[in-house]
Order: C-alpha cells, then sequence, then structure tokens
C-alpha cells in the first residue's frame, strides 16, 4: 500500500514493525504509534502547534546533562513516573509504600553507621533532627544490617547535586544488628522543582504551583526482602495535598516532635531543643519480584 490517509495511517504505520525481533517493544512502539495518532486525531494538532511540541522536547533534551534530568522532572510533573510506580510497585499490605524517585540520586554516597550525622560538612543550616527507628519484615522481625539511601534538600531547597560542590545531606545509612537506624540531620523544608528550564515554563503555563511538600527520601533495603523507593513527608506541610510530582500517600506523613530535655539532647549529642522524627520501614520479602531501578542523572547520558 502507498496511498495513506488520516483512517488508514495509524494501521500503516503499525504493520511496519512486523518485523521487529523482540515482542515487548513490539508492543510498546505499537501502542504508542496508536495513541500518537489517536490525540493528534483528537486535539486536530495543527502544523504549528507540533513544530511548538518538536521544539519543547528538543530544549528539555537540550536541558539535560549528567547533573540535570529534565525528562525526569517533565515525566515527574505529568504524573507519568507516579502511574509507572503505581503500576509496577503495588504495596503488599504492611510494606511500606513506594513513592518518586525524583531526578536528585546520586551514586557514592558516604556510608555510615548508627548515629550518623548527616550535617557533616553541610552548608547551610536548619532545624536539628534526629531521625530513628527500624527496618523491619511484615512480621515485625527486625533485619539486621539494612540499608537507607537518605538524601534530602538543603535549607534553600536546593539539592547539593543541583550545584558545584560536595554531598550534602546524604548518606548511606547501615542499621544495627537489631535493624535499628539513627541519624541527624535538618527537618526538611518545602522547596520548589526545577523552573528555570522548559518544564518550568511548562508548569507556568498550567497556571499550577511547582512546589513540593518537604520531605526526606530513602531507599532501604536488606539482603532478601524487596528495596523500596520511598519519602517521609512532614505532617503540617502546606504542600502536601498539591505535591507538584503527585508523590504524597498518607502513609508516608511523619510527625516531627519537639524535645526538650537536656538530658535526652546530651545523650544523643543533639543541642537543647532539639526536633525528633520516629520512623520504621517495613520491607515485603524478595519473591523474586525484580528490583525498581534507581537511576541517578548520570546514568541516563552514559
Ligand atoms: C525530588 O523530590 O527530589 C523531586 C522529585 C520530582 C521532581 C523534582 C524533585
Ligand atoms: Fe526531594
Amino acid at each position: 500500500m502507498r496511498q495513506f490517509s488520516e483512517e488508514n495511517l495509524t494501521e500503516a504505520v503499525v504493520a511496519r514493525l512486523k518485523d521487529m525481533k523482540n515482542p515487548r517493544f513490539k508492543q510498546i512502539m505499537a501502542s504508542a504509534i496508536k495513541h500518537l495518532h489517536a490525540f493528534a486525531r483528537e486535539v486536530e494538532l495543527t502544523e504549528e502547534e507540533w513544530f511548538e511540541g518538536i521544539k519543547f522536547l528538543t530544549a528539555v533534551g537540550q536541558k539535560c546533562d549528567d547533573k540535570r534530568q529534565e525528562f525526569i522532572l517533565l515525566s515527574d510533573i505529568l504524573g507519568l513516573s507516579m502511574m509507572i510506580v503505581a503500576l509496577n510497585h503495588k504495596t503488599v499490605p504492611g510494606a511500606t509504600e513506594a513513592t518518586v524517585l525524583g531526578p536528585f540520586f546520586a551514586h557514592g554516597a558516604k556510608e555510615y553507621g548508627h548515629g550518623a550525622d548527616l550535617r557533616e560538612g553541610a552548608t547551610l543550616k536548619g532545624e536539628d533532627v534526629y531521625v530513628s527507628g527500624r527496618v523491619l519484615s511484615l512480621d515485625g522481625k527486625p533485619l539486621a544490617n539494612a540499608v537507607l539511601d537518605i538524601w534530602q534538600a538543603k535549607a534553600d531547597g536546593i539539592y547539593d547535586v543541583q550545584t558545584e560542590g560536595e554531598f550534602e545531606l546524604r548518606g548511606r545509612v547501615k542499621a544495627n544488628a537489631k535493624g535499628e537506624y539513627a541519624f541527624k540531620s535538618y527537618k526538611p523544608k518545602f522547596y520548589s522543582v526545577p523552573v528555570d528550564g522548559p518544564v518550568g515554563d511548562l508548569i507556568r503555563a498550567t497556571g499550577n504551583h511547582h512546589m513540593r511538600p518537604a520531605h526526606m527520601h530513602a531507599i532501604v533495603s536488606a539482603p532478601g526482602y524487596q528495596p523500596v523507593i520511598t519519602h517521609v513527608f512532614v505532617e503540617g506541610d502546606p504542600y502536601l495535598d498539591g505535591d507538584a510530582v503527585f508523590a504524597v500517600k498518607d502513609s508516608l506523613i511523619g510527625r516531627y516532635t519537639k524535645v526538650n530535655d537536656a538530658a535526652e539532647a546530651g545523650k544523643l549529642g543533639m543541642p537543647d531543643p532539639f526536633l525528633k522524627l520516629e520512623w520504621d520501614f517495613r520491607l515485603a520479602p524478595d519473591a523474586g519480584v525484580k528490583a525498581r531501578k534507581v537511576i541517578a542523572p548520570s546514568d541516563a547520558v552514559a
């Protein structure tokens, strides 16, 4: 066939995939083509609009480098990242819920033991917080030597990896033999997703805000268990109901309580007063489930 119309073009394009060797790739391509064509038909896309889209995607690509991942940000604000999490990480009842990874994970963070001070070398101060808890199986068994990859934004709402310099408020914290972990940090604050690129222009065009409620990130793993990529949000944050990337889950909201106790502060090596967050993570058994991929921006340009 050589003469294509609005009616038969989609079918013809999909037919060209017939010799694709990888059936899953073929399925994805066929579906993407059908949905793209249906989208163009539904909105009766003009050439000018199509070219605006091409310019936008070009700008998104040009904004990416080994530190900045504008495509992940685009996926996040369109809710696609959370849709993929929802499809692939259905929470096993009782397990800590998964949420978005975001674009600021980095490989190679420093390793710490119980009681780690993630404020080490911090360039900005915040409200001191002592975070502690346990990593448990679903039936409450402590998971000895679990590892918690922790990262959060600085007090100015910027992540260490967004600027030159050393890692800050980031570390791999090992739990002890009783599955207990503890570290010192600053209370997270709400912040804006990066809006100095094309995704920022898109958010502004929608009239929505570009804020994320305060949170710390955690990837928690233990041998024989499914690792979880998650957050702990801050109770009372004004953006919990409007997260720019749709990542909030009720089960992931933690309470920061004020401790006015000089003896306890002294014992923990904290100033008096300080904040405390007690938070347990619960992991489901591995059961052959494929681990979620942990992608740093540098992985995507390699
Ligand atoms: C983050 O939580 O670090 C994040 C997630 C999605 C977009 C931007 C930032
Ligand atoms: Fe974040």
